[in-house]
């Protein structure tokens, strides 16, 4: 469940006259959210990005919402706790589901290592708004890579409740997707995502 109280009272809904409807027929698309999830160096981020180049490159609206620049503005006053875990995905799925609503393709790379977490943010996008992606390489394939070298400080306890050292990952159970990064290329990966978005008429004619 959702770590935030409620403190806004006396609040109501606005509804402008454009629908989402509108808003698709411009952009040519139907806006997502794909929820990149999956362990620290298993390269979300670079499918992430390379995803968003392909698809603003061949004429899409798509913007990446990433952990690490995330927590350098919006979420800087979140650490690593699970609670501040549950809090920065919370809010992440409210902006990713906005980017939705406004019809573009909002792909988020965070660990998000809680099911629940990730469970609440499909359940507040409509039906086909949510596309649950796991980037799935092996723990010993993020570490041998260990592109930042927290690992190595992981190991060595410098870095406390580290996601698959000292804190859990719980893969997803039922995702829409899953691309071995550990075994296939980036472009593979990438190509994977866009078949699956071509096949089921998010991007257009
Ligand atoms: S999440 O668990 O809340 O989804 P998020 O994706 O925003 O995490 O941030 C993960 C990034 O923060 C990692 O890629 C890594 O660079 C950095 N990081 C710093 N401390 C930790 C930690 N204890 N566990 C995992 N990642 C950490």
């Amino acid at each position: 469940m959702s770590t935030a109280p409620t403190k806004a009272t006396n609040i109501v809904w606005h509804h402008g006259s454009t629908t989402r409807e509108d808003r698709a027929k411009t952009l040519g698309q139907r806006g997502v959210t794909l929820w990149l999830t999956g362990l620290s160096g298993s390269g979300k981020s670079t499918v992430a990005y390379a995803l968003e180049n392909a698809l603003v490159t061949g004429g899409n609206a798509a913007y990446v919402l990433d952990g690490d620049n995330i927590r350098h503005g919006l979420n800087k006053d979140l650490g690593f706790s699970p609670a501040d875990r549950t809090e920065n995905i919370r809010r992440i799925g409210e902006v990713a589901r906005l980017f939705v609503d406004a019809g573009h393709i909002a792909i988020t790379a965070f660990i998000s290592p809680y099911r629940a977490d990730r469970d609440l943010v499909r359940g507040i996008h409509g039906e086909g708004d949510f596309v649950e992606v796991h980037v799935d390489a092996p723990l010993d394939v993020c570490e041998s890579r260990d592109v930042k070298g927290l690992y190595k400080k992981a190991r060595a306890g410098q870095i406390p409740e580290f996601t698959g050292i000292s804190a859990p990952y719980e893969a997803p159970l039922h995702p829409e997707l899953v691309l071995p990064t550990g075994a296939e290329s980036v472009d593979a990966s990438v190509g994977r995502v866009l078949a699956y978005l071509r096949e089921r008429g998010y991007l257009g004619s």
